[in-house]
């Protein structure tokens, strides 16, 4: 039987926030240590990914080695999973051209994420004036690379959010297709879909915790100071009913404080409540915070000190980049083979 490779990514686009490592991060971390010694694990930073939209070089650089930082702070272990960055493995790139020749324009016009990054309707098509005139063909076409970041690693099992559930759809497809006309080469990936619940936004509880969100206020960055974390946390929107209760559509705000507690606690929502019965919201927050404060502690320090040592953070980066480019060869060797190349 096939043991199980798992493969995921993470765009270098700024320090992760909250709702990205406990909806993540936090699971990458725990399949590392629930794995099976002969399951695989290959982290990337997608690099490659980040250039769908115009990025600075100097901010990019900055953004990839932190992003770099992050997933050895957070408790990835380089000596049990390959981390690394898209770009310094060429066959990614490679494959998807090849993966071009099979994959479907149909389907992936009908995928959402170009048009929410050009600010389409869902529905809207290429005959948009707007898509005519903004779309590039990087934007369009990036599902494709990220089919190649999972196939090309022959992965079996690929942890996602929610979000990214279509993309997976895309990249199954993808490798079916391919299969189907050359043989077949790819496992046909799994979502792993994080349990976790999102984490919304500390100002506007009824939409995701987010980067793109102008107010930093709405976000617990994981280099937020202590004093950042407890300022954030006492000035997040509630409501002015007194007491804890957990009501994600009549009281969102509070009910997103519970539901991080209980990330953090590995408590349920309704033992949360319990535990608060005759409670006040400012204790609630005051313990939130708390917690949070301690829970990052340790990956911020460990964060800040790997950003001081880059000669290590390349090493590392280096030692990951040689062990995912000779588990891409295997691939590619297959992939011609079946294609007569
Ligand atoms: P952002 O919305 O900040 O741009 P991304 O879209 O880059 O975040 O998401 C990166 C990863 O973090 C994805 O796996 C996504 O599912 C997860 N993620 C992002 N925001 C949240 C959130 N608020 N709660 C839980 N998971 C999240
Ligand atoms: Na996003």
């Amino acid at each position: 039987a096939q043991e199980p490779i798992i493969f995921s990514g993470i765009q270098p686009t700024g320090v992760p926030h909250l709702g990205n490592y406990l909806g993540a991060l936090l699971p990458w971390v725990k399949l590392q240590q629930e794995a099976q010694e002969g399951t695989k694990l290959l982290f990337s930073i997608v690099d490659l990914h980040a250039l769908t939209v115009p990025q600075e070089a100097a901010q990019l650089r900055k953004w990839r080695r932190e992003a770099f930082a992050t997933l050895l702070a957070v408790g990835l272990n380089p000596k049990r999973s390959t981390i690394f960055y898209q770009s310094a493995v060429p066959a990614h790139t490679e494959l998807m051209w090849i993966l071009s020749t099979v994959a479907s324009m149909g389907y992936l016009s009908r995928m959402t994420q170009w048009k929410s990054k050009l600010q389409l309707p869902d529905d809207a098509t290429l005959d948009d004036s707007t898509a005519r005139a903004q779309l590039r063909l990087g934007l369009f076409s990036y599902p494709v690379l990220q089919a190649a970041d999972i196939l090309i690693h022959r992965a079996t099992h690929v942890p996602v959010g929610e979000d990214q559930r279509q993309h997976l759809e895309f990249s199954r497809y993808t490798a079916n297709s391919f299969n189907h006309l050359y043989g077949p080469i790819f496992p046909i990936p799994e979502a792993l879909i994080s349990p976790a619940k999102r984490v919304m936004s500390l100002k506007e509880p009824t939409s995701k915790m987010s980067k793109s969100h102008a107010d930093e206020k709405s976000r617990i960055l994981l280099t937020d100071s202590p004093a950042d974390i407890r300022k954030k946390v006492k000035v997040a929107l509630t409501d002015s009913e007194a007491g804890v209760s957990y009501d994600p559509v009549r009281r969102p705000g509070v009910s997103n404080l519970v539901e991080i507690l209980s990330h953090l606690d590995g408590l349920a929502c309704e033992e949360i409540v319990r535990e608060y019965q005759g409670a006040s919201l400012r204790a609630l927050k005051e313990h939130v915070a708390e917690r949070i404060v301690s829970h990052l502690h340790e990956i911020r320090e460990r964060y800040l000190g790997l950003l001081t040592d880059p000669s290590y953070l390349d090493s590392v980066a280096e030692e990951g980049a040689e062990a995912a480019r000779a588990n891409s060869q295997v691939t590619m060797r297959q992939i011609r083979e079946a294609m007569g190349l």
